[in-house]
């Protein structure tokens, strides 16, 4: 169930790139944590570990898009805030059996990352790419 990043979802904007390596790094860790039946401590660790880059990174995002008035802006604010809804029923799920919740993270947590990094996240590099002195956080 883990995720490799890979060109496919590259956005061509160094700062993005590095942080959804980041991203899809905490999130592997925590996908393999519960294919290995770790406890629910653990689990639950490495859940806030994701949950607290997800939110710098979905802030620096927003403050790019901010700063050269994104005109998609309000789509792509309102992904993030589904995005960070569904990470918080997935975690407070997180006490059923570890199928039920590989389960539930592919259902609602893979194709999000996917189709937002691959698509959404990727419109907005190609706007930013075009922006001169967009550094990134
Ligand atoms: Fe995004
Ligand atoms: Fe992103």
């Amino acid at each position: 169930m883990v995720i490799e990043w890979g060109v496919h979802l590259s956005t061509g904007v160094a700062w993005q790139d590095r942080e959804h390596k980041e991203l899809l790094r905490r999130f592997n860790e925590l996908v393999t944590a519960i294919d290995e039946g770790r406890g629910p401590e653990e689990v639950k660790r490495l859940f806030t570990f994701l949950d607290d880059y997800v939110v710098a990174h979905f802030h620096h995002e927003e403050q790019a898009m901010s700063r050269f008035s994104y005109p998609d802006m309000l789509v792509h604010l309102e992904e993030h805030t589904h995005f960070i809804d569904d990470l918080f029923r997935v975690k407070a799920g997180s006490q059923g059996s570890a199928d039920d919740l590989a389960e539930l993270i592919r259902k609602r947590l893979v194709s999000w990352i996917l189709n937002h990094l691959g698509s959404t996240d990727k419109f907005l590099g190609a706007f930013l790419r075009e922006r001169p002195g967009e550094r990134g956080p």
